[in-house]
């Protein structure tokens, strides 16, 4: 098999990017990747970053062969998908991949009419509205259901053996999934999802149920494939309150991380504007609490300190990545700072715009990695206390 060759321009680093080769470790003996060890809460020789949406349209080498037409036809294709995966990381030396997939694939492999209009996002041709649609959300059979997407795990899992980058695994959590089968594509208000949340509770929670069924069983197969770390994206829970987050959502995510313990692969969980939740998320069981940029990460520990996750993820606003250079140093070393250097990924609040400069991206892996963890202060309130 041959992967599409880098375009020019492109800053190749060594292999796939620029990390020392798998189980050579200054501390000692063989190691896990630096990603993996943050993750664990271990010590690590730097402070390992990646960024959400990493591979996509801020990458000429990806608008050179994304082509036409829905994403969801790209992520059919495994070679290209694989590529389009590897990309960032030759390009950038980021410490981990994520796979090239999205969150509605599980649902689009059911048949349950799903598309992703660029520029706007998940279109659901039937959306949600009552309980007789819940057959049309069958269980997911992985292998029969999403060949593509297990097939580009494992050419992935082979491409990324020797320069030692794991690849992460991705789902939607089931409130993230759910708002678009419900509304039928992006909200700002979620007012179709709140109103069957308190209109139906039974049916809201036999619908969560079942995609937590569908997140698990596509997340082990994923892990089963090749990938090492997994992240479920409850992009949009911050759109909820407190109890109907803990009450109508928490049990259905909790399941899923619960569902995944037995693999030992670290679990992180991630949302936007979840400031008010954290506590509660951290609830769910992952290992890993991804923090958008509202909230400092000292204080995501603090508020997460009761369930003592391994490490925390961010933070920094990925439109800052707009503004000239001395901004990007000065906000990155603040989030380096408040990670403490040690239980930290370091990465964005969320996913980096289109409109980045993808020059500005390799410098930040840069600059991260060139930051000594010990030279950090310690986080306050971390996960030893
Ligand atoms: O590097 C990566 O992160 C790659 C893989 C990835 C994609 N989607 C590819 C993609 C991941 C991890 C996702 C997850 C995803 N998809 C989420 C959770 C992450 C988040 O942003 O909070 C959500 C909410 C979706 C649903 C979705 N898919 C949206 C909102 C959009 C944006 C629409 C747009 O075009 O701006 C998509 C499309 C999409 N998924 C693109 C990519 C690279 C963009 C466009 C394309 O080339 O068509």
């Amino acid at each position: 098999m041959r992967l599409l060759p880098v375009p020019a321009g492109a800053r190749v680093r060594g292999s796939v990017g620029a990390v020392p080769e798998p189980g050579v470790d200054p501390a000692g003996p063989a190691t896990e990747p630096v990603f993996l060890r943050a993750c664990r809460g271990l010590p690590v020789e730097r402070v390992p970053v990646w960024f959400m949406r990493q591979a996509g349209r801020s990458l000429p080498e990806y608008r050179a062969v994304r082509g036409e037409g829905s994403i969801l036809q790209t992520i059919a294709r495994p070679e290209l998908a694989a590529e389009l995966t590897l990309q960032p990381v030759r390009r950038h030396g980021v410490d981990a991949a994520i796979l090239f997939s999205d969150i509605v694939v599980p649902v689009a492999a059911v048949g349950f009419g799903v598309d992703v209009e660029p520029g706007h996002g998940p279109v659901i041709d039937r959306p949600f509205r009552s309980a007789g649609d819940l057959h049309r959300l069958r269980p997911l059979e992985p292998e029969i259901d999403t060949p593509a997407v297990l097939e580009t795990v494992r050419i992935l899992a082979g491409e990324l053996r020797s320069p030692g980058v794991p690849l992460i695994g991705f789902a939607g959590a089931p409130f993230t999934v759910a708002s678009y089968l419900v509304e039928g594509g992006p909200s700002r208000t979620y007012s179709r999802t709140k109103a069957l949340m308190h209109g139906d509770p039974g049916l809201w929670s036999r619908l969560l149920d079942v995609l937590a069924d569908m997140a698990l069983a596509s997340l082990r197969s994923q892990v089963a494939a090749g990938a090492q770390a997994i992240q479920l994206f409850d992009s949009w829970a911050g759109a909820l309150s407190p109890a109907d987050y803990e009450q109508r959502v928490l049990p259905a995510s909790r399941r899923v991380f619960a569902g995944l313990a037995d693999l030992g692969v670290p679990r992180i969980h991630f949302g936007v504007g979840t400031g008010e939740l954290l506590g509660l998320m951290a609830g769910a069981g992952s290992d890993v609490i991804g923090v958008d940029w509202r909230v400092p990460l000292d204080e995501a520990r603090r508020r997460t300190a009761e369930h003592r996750p391994t490490a925390v993820q961010g933070n920094l606003d990925p439109a800052l990545l707009l503004a000239p250079w001395p901004v990007v140093d000065t906000e990155a070393r603040a989030v380096l700072a408040a990670g403490g250097g040690q239980g930290h990924v370091f990465n964005l609040g969320h996913g980096v715009l289109p409109e980045t400069d993808p020059g500005v991206l390799t410098d930040l892996v840069e600059l991260v990695h060139a930051v000594p963890p010990g030279s950090l202060r310690p986080a306050a309130g971390g996960t030893s206390s």
